[in-house]
């Protein structure tokens, strides 16, 4: 497939060309109840109370076709401010919110979800097993003007999939997932997705796999699902390992794009680089979501600052980006200082600088800048002094020169994939209706 590059910027992905209604359904006090950090805030959020303008633009964000995965105690605000200075593009996902949290702090939603406007096009990941939670919820969330709510069906953590029996538990209940996103889509006033892997224990196969792709995509509003290509082992395993014990299978996700034309999927897992993600696309991958890659550094040739500074002109067919490290630190200080114990203790300094400690991956002065980073949380209050103590390990041509070309990487992973396909899938509708 090939880009079609700026003219395509405005376009509308199929799934995201709603009518946006309910713009006037604005919270009165959308943010900050207390003038002192209504004031410290402002950096952030002046721009939040533009939410009005932003909801109205929102459907000229170009698609989905490269998004930051939903990453518990990583794709945070402060991530997503820092991936957003580096990439105006990429769709960012929240980390999952559980239904309950945001019902049970109703009175404390900000903290949870409220982000600065500059940060769409975001979603909103939600996850729970209760209709009536996910419901109300999703109504909570509205106001928000998140332009996408997805649905966590894929975590296999004891926590959420064993004792709170959501995540990827859902997988084997895709009655229920069909109501839970007929009930999110009634709440809310933008398109809906599910995030699922390809299969849980041994209901591992294609077609158990595409029984509940159909069954979720005919008997609710969902028409966006994207695919980390590994089925989740229940069987004990921890979350971390289940992202990479069981083996990838694009070709259950290349499977999907033919046997559901009419929907949208996203491919995700163990994708690294750029070049890969080209190479996704170019396979017919509607879109390709990133985790950790975008977050750590995965292989020699992604980090954060590689990975999210080339998203823009390599995916979107923007011009070369000039930014700089230091232009994004800059701004992010700024940001960062602004939002120093909002809520009493917390953001504190640690959680604020935890996005940019994969920054300098791979650059020269990284060993050291890790180090001055270790003695600077135990003196600092501030972002501006945490850089100022520790910036001195990183050579300035490292932090003034703007990103270099990504090497080519060559991959083939994906037609590959494409060779080995599952034979095609036949809808057995009646015995899936009546099941
Ligand atoms: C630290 C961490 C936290 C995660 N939290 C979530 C989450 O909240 N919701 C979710 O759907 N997936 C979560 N995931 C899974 C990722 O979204 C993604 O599916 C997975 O990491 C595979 O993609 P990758 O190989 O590009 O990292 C998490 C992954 C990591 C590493």
């Amino acid at each position: 497939m090939k880009y079609a590059g700026h003219a395509l910027f405005a376009s509308v992905t199929p799934f995201h060309s709603v009518i946006l209604k309910g713009h006037d359904r604005l919270p009165q006090k959308l943010l900050y109840g207390n003038p002192l950090k209504a004031t410290k805030f402002k950096y952030f959020h002046q721009k939040c109370m533009c939410h009005k303008e932003s909801i109205m633009v929102a459907a000229r964000y170009p698609s989905p076709w490269f998004s930051v995965a939903p990453m518990m105690d990583c794709t945070d605000n402060h991530y997503r401010t820092l991936a957003r200075f580096i990439s105006k593009h990429a769709w960012l996902y929240t980390e999952m919110i559980a239904a309950e949290t945001i019902v049970y702090q109703k009175g404390n939603l900000d903290r949870f979800l409220a982000f600065g406007p500059e940060q769409h096009p975001i979603v909103l990941q939600i996850g729970g097993n209760d209709l009536e939670n996910l419901a109300k919820a999703t109504e909570l969330a509205n106001p928000y003007s998140y332009d996408e709510i997805n649905l966590n069906c894929g975590c296999p953590s004891p926590k959420v999939a064993g004792k709170g029996c959501f995540g990827v538990r859902l997988m084997l209940d895709p009655k229920f997932v069909s109501n839970a996103m007929s009930v999110i889509s009634t709440h809310t006033d933008v398109p809906v997705s599910v995030k699922c892997r390809i299969g849980v224990d041994d209901h591992d196969s294609y077609n158990e796999l595409c029984d509940f792709i159909y069954k979720v995509s005919s008997q609710s509003p969902t028409k966006h699902f994207i695919i980390h290509s590994r089925k989740a082992l229940l069987n004990g395993i921890s979350a971390k390992e289940n992202r990479s014990i069981p083996p990838l299978k694009y070709e259950f996700f290349y499977a999907l794009l033919r046997d559901f034309p009419d929907l949208q999927f996203t491919i995700n897992g163990g994708i690294n680089t750029i070049d890969e993600v080209s190479e996704a696309r170019r396979e017919g991958a509607h879109g390709v979501m990133i985790g950790r890659a975008a977050y750590h550094k995965q292989s020699t040739f992604s980090s954060p600052w590689n990975l999210l500074g080339h998203v823009d002109s390599a995916i979107y067919g923007a011009p070369p980006s000039s930014l700089t490290r230091r232009q994004v630190l800059e701004e992010y200080q700024l940001y960062g200082d602004s939002v120093l114990g909002l809520y009493g203790t917390k953001p504190n300094l640690r959680d604020v600088i935890k996005p940019l400690l994969g920054f300098f991956h791979s650059a020269p002065g990284n060993g050291l800048w890790k180090r001055k980073a270790d003695a600077a949380f135990q003196n600092c209050t501030t972002v501006k002094s945490f850089l100022e103590e520790t910036l001195v390990a990183i050579p300035d041509d490292v932090l003034d020169s703007s990103l270099t070309q990504a090497p080519v990487v060559f991959s083939d992973a994906f037609a590959r994939a494409k060779t080995l396909l599952p034979p095609p899938y036949t809808v057995r509708e009646k015995e899936l209706l009546y099941a």
